[in-house]
C-alpha cells in the first residue's frame, strides 16, 4: 500500500511554479470535439485525471500526441458518441463536459455514469434541463445516459437554479454550434467557465459573458482549429500559499493570476498573515501568529470550495475560534476525522465546522478522503511535530502535478512509500 512519509515542522521558504488549471482543461479538450482537426494545448497540467481523461478521448477516437508541454488533439477522424466507463475513471468528474461536446458533434451521446470526489450526491438535473432546453431528448437505460437531438439543436433561454460550473460548461459547448441564440442566465462565473470561452471563441465562435453570470451563446456553423494555453491552476495555486504560511515559512506561488483567488488572499491576510500581491505572483509569509477566523464557501468570485480543506487544516492551529460554513458540497468535511487523529479539535454541525485552534499538530497516520482532503493533510502534516504517514495518496496525484519535487524544492521532506499489508 502506497503512503506518503512526511516529517513535519520545516518552514517552506522558496518559490513554486503554478501549472495549468486541472479544471480548465477537461471542458476545453472536450469543446475540442467540435472543431475537426488538429490542434496542440500547451500548459495543460500532467496530472492523474488528465492522462486518463486523454485515454478517454483516446477511446472516443481521438488522436492524442503527448509532448513536454501539453497534447495535440486530432479530431478530424469519426468520433464515436458513445463513452464506455474507463477503467482508472470513477474519480474523474472531468467528462461530464462530454456530453455537451458528444451531442454537439454527433448529434447524440450515451455516456456512463459520472465520477467525482465523493463530496456530495452530485446530481446532474441542471445539465440535463439545460440539453433538454437545447432540443435534446434524454433517456437512463442500464446504466447510461442516452441523449439525441430531437431534430436538431436550437438555442433557448435557460435559467439555471443553481451556477453549477459543470452544467455551465455543457450549456456553452452544446449550444455553439445550435441554430439561433442561447442565453444562460445565472451561469458559473469560475474562470475556467472564461478560458472555456475564449478557447471556443479563438476556434470561430461567437460567445460572450457579461461577469454577472448572463452567459449569450450566438450559434456558428462551424468551428476552425485553434492551439490555445491554459490558465493557471487558481485551487494549486492557493494551496501552496496556505501551505507556506502554515508551517511558518514563506512561499512565493508562480505564474499564476492572483484575481482567480482573490478570496483566499484576503482571508490569509485576515488571519494575520502577510501576503504580497504581484502582477502573476503571490508572497505568503506567516508573521507572529495566525488568528482564528470565519470562512463561507460560495460559487465564485467567493470562497471555493475546493479550498475549503485546506483553510480547515490551516485554521486547526489559529489562536481562538474559527468556523468555517460549506454551501456547495453536503459531505465535504471529511477530512476533519483524519485532521483530528493529528490532534485537532474540530466539531461538525451540518454544513458548519467549527475549529478551536491548538498550538501544535502531532505526526499521525491518516488516510486521504479526496482530491483537496490529501492537500489538506499534507499541510497538516508538514506543519505538525513528528512523522506522519499519508495513505492512499493516488487522489493527491489526481489534481496535483509534480507535487512531491515543488514542496521538496522548497524545503518540505515528502517521500512516496509503500508497505505491504496484511489484511
Ligand atoms: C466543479 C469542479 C469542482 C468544484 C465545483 C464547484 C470540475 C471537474 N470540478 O465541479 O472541483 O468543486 O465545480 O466549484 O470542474 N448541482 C446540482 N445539479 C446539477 C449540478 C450541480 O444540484 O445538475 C449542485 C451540486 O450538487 C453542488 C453544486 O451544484 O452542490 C455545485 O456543483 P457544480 O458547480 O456543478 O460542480 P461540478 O461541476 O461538479
Amino acid at each position: 500500500m502506497e503512503y506518503l512519509e512526511v516529517q513535519g515542522g520545516n518552514p517552506l521558504r522558496g518559490e513554486i511554479n503554478i501549472s495549468g488549471s486541472k479544471n480548465a482543461t477537461f471542458p476545453i479538450l472536450s469543446a475540442a470535439l467540435l472543431v475537426k482537426g488538429r490542434m496542440h494545448f500547451s500548459n495543460v497540467p500532467k496530472i492523474l485525471d488528465v492522462l486518463t481523461f486523454t485515454k478517454v478521448l483516446e477511446s472516443l477516437g481521438v488522436g492524442v500526441e503527448e509532448d513536454t508541454d501539453g497534447f495535440t488533439l486530432d479530431t478530424s477522424k469519426d468520433i464515436s458518441s458513445i463513452k464506455d466507463s474507463h477503467p482508472e475513471e470513477h474519480n474523474l468528474r472531468g467528462t461530464q463536459t462530454l456530453l455537451g461536446a458528444l451531442i454537439g458533434r454527433t448529434g447524440e451521446a450515451k455516456l456512463s455514469s459520472l465520477g467525482g470526489c465523493n463530496i456530495g450526491t452530485r446530481p446532474i438535473d441542471l445539465h440535463l434541463k439545460g440539453m433538454q432546453a437545447l432540443g435534446v431528448d434524454l433517456k437512463w437505460e442500464e446504466g447510461f445516459l442516452t441523449a439525441k437531438v430531437k431534430d436538431k439543436l436550437q438555442g433557448n433561454l435557460i435559467y439555471l437554479d443553481f451556477p453549477s460550473v459543470g452544467a455551465t460548461e455543457n450549456i456553452i459547448i452544446a449550444s455553439t454550434l445550435a441554430e439561433g441564440e442561447t442565453i444562460i442566465q445565472n451561469g458559473a462565473r469560475e474562470p475556467e467557465i472564461r478560458d472555456l470561452i475564449n478557447f471556443l471563441n479563438a476556434c470561430g465562435a461567437n460567445i460572450e459573458m457579461n461577469g454577472s453570470g448572463i452567459i449569450k451563446i450566438k450559434g456558428v456553423n462551424a468551428l476552425k482549429p485553434a492551439d490555445y494555453s491554459i490558465i493557471s491552476d487558481r485551487i494549486e495555486a492557493a494551496t501552496y500559499l496556505i501551505m507556506g504560511i502554515a508551517t511558518r515559512g514563506d512561499v512565493k506561488v508562480r505564474n499564476c493570476n492572483p484575481y482567480y483567488f482573490e478570496p483566499v488572499i484576503m482571508k490569509l491576510k485576515e488571519a494575520g498573515a502577510e501576503v504580497d500581491v504581484y502582477d502573476k505572483e503571490v508572497r505568503g509569509r506567516f508573521r507572529d501568529h495566525i488568528r482564528g477566523i470565519n470562512v463561507k464557501t460560495l460559487p465564485f468570485p467567493g470562497f471555493p470550495t475546493d479550498v475549503q480543506p485546506q483553510m480547515m487544516a490551516f485554521l486547526s492551529r489559529a489562536e481562538g475560534t474559527s468556523v468555517i460554513i460549506e454551501t456547495i458540497f453536503e459531505n465535504r468535511f471529511r477530512v476533519a476525522e483524519e485532521l483530528t487523529k493529528m490532534g485537532a479539535n474540530i466539531k461538525i454541525e451540518g454544513n458548519t465546522a467549527v475549529i478551536t485552534g491548538v498550538s501544535s499538530l502531532n505526526g499521525a497516520n491518516v488516510n486521504v478522503p479526496d482530491l483537496r482532503g490529501g492537500a489538506a493533510l499534507l499541510i497538516a502534516a508538514l506543519s505538525a511535530e513528528g512523522t506522519s504517514r499519508i495513505y492512499d495518496p493516488i487522489h493527491i496525484d489526481r489534481g496535483y502535478e509534480n507535487i512531491i519535487e515543488k514542496i521538496n524544492k522548497v524545503g518540505g521532506i515528502v517521500e512516496r512509500k509503500a508497505e505491504s499489508r496484511i489484511l
